[in-house]
């Protein structure tokens, strides 16, 4: 196995990590600089996983995050164009950043993909977005991969493009397969890093002994899946005889507020979110969406893949992870949204 990353300072502010794997071969560079001299040029399979991941960072660091993602993914593909790399399936960490905000369902209209959520709707608490043809109320239904794409930010229209770029391939015969991964949490993610995913922030927050900031309502709803099952299904993938290619779902397909979250991990940590005092503060950032629930049943069904942690469990393996890195306070990452005003609403 031959493993490229750069070492990206924001996910390793430590260096290179710990846990490399002895039976790998690594190179600790930029990917553009591949193919490199010690590099092999024919692969049974090329999982690409280097991004910059911050999807409210990307929000103002749009020209930093169009070459860290979509330029790099294009570099991939023209070395395979070009026959300067040769792998024989392509596996691609997309996201459901690239839904934008998940389907819901209208009573009268039926499956609907709804508009961009705007700065009035913020002020008035309208966090619920309505049907986009008739203007009722609408309910989050899990979103499937047929649902059209519409990023809702920068970090999700690269991951749209490197989709589509990569998806080129399969036209020179090398099928790529997308996974979009939902809201990953877990062990190995740097709590360092302000802009990683909602649970190791809290997670930092809360064994700092410090009040968590939740969004909107506190309603807002994710599909967190555990890092370990998200491995599962890469391997899946690599290991299925014939090589899939498309878009496919990778979540729990478990609907969870931000608000039990933040609940779960202060229990799992025997501490109590009521007695570290919590702020609901009433204001969502621009690029965020109110709910996006996978349907994983192309998983289920091509991988005979299932999430299988359950989210206290998760919430444990996190807890345990972040106990003992040296953690830092991630509330830098709010402040910054503040001063790029992109955040909006009451507060
Ligand atoms: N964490 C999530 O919730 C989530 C959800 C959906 C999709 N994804 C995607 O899954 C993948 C892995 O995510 P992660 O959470 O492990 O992020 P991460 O930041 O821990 O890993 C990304 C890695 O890419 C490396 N990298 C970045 N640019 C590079 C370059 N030019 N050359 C070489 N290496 C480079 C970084 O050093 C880092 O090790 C990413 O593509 C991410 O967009 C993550
Ligand atoms: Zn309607």
């Amino acid at each position: 196995m031959f493993v490229v990353d750069n070492l990206e300072r924001q996910a390793h502010p430590a260096g290179a990590p710990m846990w490399v794997n002895p039976r790998a071969t690594y190179a600790w560079c930029d990917f553009r600089d591949a193919p490199l001299p010690n590099m092999p040029t024919r692969f049974d399979a090329i999982v690409h996983l280097a991004a910059a991941t911050g999807t409210g960072q990307s929000m103002y660091e749009g020209a930093l995050y169009t070459r860290a993602n979509a330029e790099l993914t294009a570099y991939l593909a023209d070395l395979i164009v070009a026959q300067r790399l040769e792998a024989n399936r392509v596996v691609f960490a997309s996201s459901r950043a690239v839904y934008g905000e998940g389907t819901r369902e209208c009573t009268a209209c039926g499956r609907v993909r709804p508009r961009v959520r705007t700065r009035d709707a913020a002020s008035a608490g309208d966090w619920d977005p309505p049907c986009p043809g008739c203007g009722s109320a609408t309910t989050w239904v899990p979103t499937r991969e047929t649902d059209e794409a519409r990023p809702l930010s920068v970090y999700g229209a690269t991951k749209s493009f490197g989709e589509a770029v990569l998806g080129l391939l399969t036209h020179h015969s090398t099928p790529v397969l997308s996974m979009r991964f939902f809201n990953l949490y877990g062990p190995r993610q740097t709590p360092a890093n302000p802009y990683v995913g909602v649970a190791s922030t809290f997670a930092s927050l809360v064994l700092a002994g410090k009040p968590l900031t939740i969004f909107e309502d506190g309603l807002v709803l994710r599909d967190f899946l555990h890092v370990s099952d998200a491995v599962d299904a890469v391997c899946r993938a690599l290991d299925r005889p014939v090589p899939l290619k498309g878009p496919m779902n990778i979540g729990s397909g478990r609907a969870i507020t931000l608000l039990e979250l933040a609940r779960t991990i202060a229990d799992e940590s025997g501490a109590s979110i009521d007695a570290l005092g919590y702020t609901i503060n009433g204001a969502t950032r621009a690029g965020d969406l109110r709910a996006c629930i996978a349907d994983s049943t192309l998983a289920r069904r091509e991988l005979a893949w299932a999430a299988h942690t359950s989210l206290r469990a998760g919430v444990k393996s996190l807890l345990d992870w972040v106990r003992g890195t040296s953690m830092t306070d991630p509330s830098g990452a709010l402040a910054e949204l503040e001063r790029f005003g992109l955040l909006m609403g009451r507060s």
